[in-house]
């Protein structure tokens, strides 16, 4: 495999309306990020995204994009990025935007022209369709957040829009040559100003199946799950390598794609060497659980289908690329909480986990906070402590369903995407440190025990932890096998135990024990080293090993 600058680095992800608020108004801000980079840079860190700082109403947090080249007042000013820029690659830390483009906000120029003139140039920016009688409406999908993905036009009650998103993310045409020439100026713009690269956002939907049309119902609402459009979408490619070409190939940026429903023959292409994009997320594990009927039928994940799930996807992509590999994102609840136990969560079940995705093939993300084990939501009392635009669809699916208004709360406090948009916890200290001032979504409780202050000067803390796992991965000694060697899943048929081989010219054995009971092992060869565990003291002998429960081991043979 030809080696790409980005190859062995390792990434940060950060929701900035949550990290760190420089002014005292409760928001985080990109203030608030400049001031953390030494601390990114200490944790071993190479590459920061950012989510979306735009100029945007923040319907969808900033997925909505109101001026793809300005900086949303709340979060700073151009000049602030620009120092941020500058500042992060100083330290060797390159600066990854979100790069939205399936859709922009209600509150774009393009769209206000648009409204002015659905039959001018700005309307064939969007999907505008007829709707004479107000009722029938050109396709019954449902969007994302729930509800039809057609809304009426302003001003013309004859006419409706598309938003497979929210009302306020009007969907952009990618058909249309002038919309994908703005978009890939609007990218140039970005790289010229020397960021390292872009994520890119629900790109798989830029992509529709023309002549809209109706698929059948699958809940009582009478719509669609945007699944069965996308399943017969095609051509896809010919906008992705344009684009590529066009953008990303000629800076030799990183791009990383929130990519899903792709068809295995279809990886090449997206990942392969010299492929629409650099790497893509391993969502398998997203995935987990999940039902058409909604979240609240939500099944639990064990550690068999959690393994088994990312073993697959990357055996999948051997040979072709590299996927992005996470435990959570700002779209999930936190990954503990979601694949521990909650009778074994603790810091040594978290570092297990860690452990078990950080030498996985591919590039580590670590989304803020996980770096010291932030937990989802103990309690949710009422839906006015929550903020995110999906959770009413979350709630009231599952009041459909039946469940109590409790329950429907529960449902939410295991599975919105505020868990993993509260506060970062820098401390004990009021707002956990966040902020002087109340912030914009609940500190979660949990602050005075879980913060990053506790866990500095703590060698054995989760922190401590993480460090020494971006430090092994940049060890010269063990690179070459971390980064490029080859993956091969063992003992498979032990229930309960995730354990990994990669060779190259060294070979090194990642044993994580995914439950509470502990197991010995059969050893294929002597070990030579403990390069790093979350265990004081790993028992073994030349022939075989002792995991107690949740051990996680790295060996080199
Ligand atoms: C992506 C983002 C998510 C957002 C959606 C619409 O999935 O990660 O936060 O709501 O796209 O832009
Ligand atoms: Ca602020």
């Amino acid at each position: 495999m030809e080696h790409k600058w980005w190859h062995g680095k390792t990434a940060y992800q950060i929701y900035p309306k949550s990290f760190m608020d420089s002014n005292g108004d409760g928001i985080g801000d990109i203030r608030g990020i400049i001031g953390k980079l030494d601390y990114l840079k200490d944790l071993g860190i190479d590459i920061l995204w950012l989510s979306p700082i735009y100029k945007s109403p923040l319907a969808d947090q900033g997925y909505d994009i109101s001026d793809y080249y300005d900086i949303d007042p709340r979060f700073g000013t151009m000049e602030d990025l620009d120092e941020l820029i500058a500042k992060a690659k100083r330290r060797g830390i390159g600066i990854v935007m979100d790069l939205v483009v399936n859709h922009c906000s209600d509150e774009h120029e393009w769209f206000k022209k648009a409204c002015e003139d659905p039959d001018g140039p700005f309307g064939k920016f969007f999907y505008i369709e007829d709707c004479k009688d107000g009722k029938t409406l050109p396709t019954n999908w449902r969007s994302y957040f729930g509800g039809s993905c057609w809304e009426k036009l302003p001003g013309h009650d004859d006419k409706v829009y598309l938003h497979v998103f929210h009302k306020k993310q009007p969907d952009l045409n990618w058909e249309n040559p002038l919309l994908r020439k703005e978009i890939y100026k609007m990218i140039n713009w970005w790289l010229n100003k020397g960021i390292a690269g872009f994520r890119i956002d629900a790109i798989i939907n830029i992509k529709k199946k023309l002549p809209f049309s109706n698929y059948p119902a699958d809940r009582d609402d009478g719509l669609t799950s945007m699944d069965n459009m996308l399943k017969e979408a095609t051509g896809i490619g010919e906008f992705l390598n344009e684009m590529a070409d066009e953008t990303f190939r000629k800076y030799d940026a990183f791009s990383v794609g929130e990519v899903f429903n792709e068809k295995d023959s279809e990886l090449p292409l997206f990942i392969g060497q010299n492929g629409y994009f650099s790497s893509m997320f391993d969502f398998s594990t997203t995935n987990l659980g999940q039902s058409s009927e909604g979240w609240h039928a939500a099944g639990e994940i064990t550690a068999n289908e959690y393994r088994d799930a990312i073993f697959a996807n990357h055996q999948r992509v051997d040979g072709i690329g590299f996927l992005s590999n996470i435990i959570e994102n700002h779209d999930e609840p936190r990954g503990v909480s979601r694949y521990i136990k909650a009778e074994d969560l603790n810091d040594h079940s978290k570092k297990m986990l860690a452990g078990l995705y950080f030498f996985l093939p591919g590039i580590p993300f670590i989304y803020q906070g996980q770096e010291i084990g932030m937990e989802n939501l103990e309690h949710i009392d009422n839906m006015d402590q929550l903020d995110d635009c999906a959770n009413a669809n979350i709630y009231e699916t599952s009041i459909a369903a039946c469940l109590s208004e409790k329950e429907a709360l529960e449902v939410l406090r295991k599975h919105s995407r505020d868990n993993a948009r509260t506060p970062f916890q820098w401390s004990d200290e009021e707002y956990a440190g966040f902020s002087s001032t109340k912030p914009w979504l609940l500190v979660n409780p949990n602050y005075k025990r879980i913060n990053l202050k506790s866990q500095i000067s703590d060698s054995d803390s989760i922190y401590n932890f993480y460090k020494k796992m971006t430090a092994l991965r940049k060890d010269p000694a063990y690179t070459e096998t971390l980064v490029y060697g080859s993956f091969t899943p063992m003992h498979m048929d032990i229930d309960n135990l995730a354990c990994y081989k990669k060779s190259a010219d060294k070979t090194i054995i990642v044993y994580a024990n995914h439950q509470a009971k502990d197991i010995v092992l059969p050893l294929d060869a002597p070990l030579k080293k403990i390069l790093l565990s979350n265990s004081k003291d790993v028992v073994y002998d030349n022939y075989e090993i002792h995991l107690s429960g949740y051990d996680l081991v790295v060996c080199e043979l």
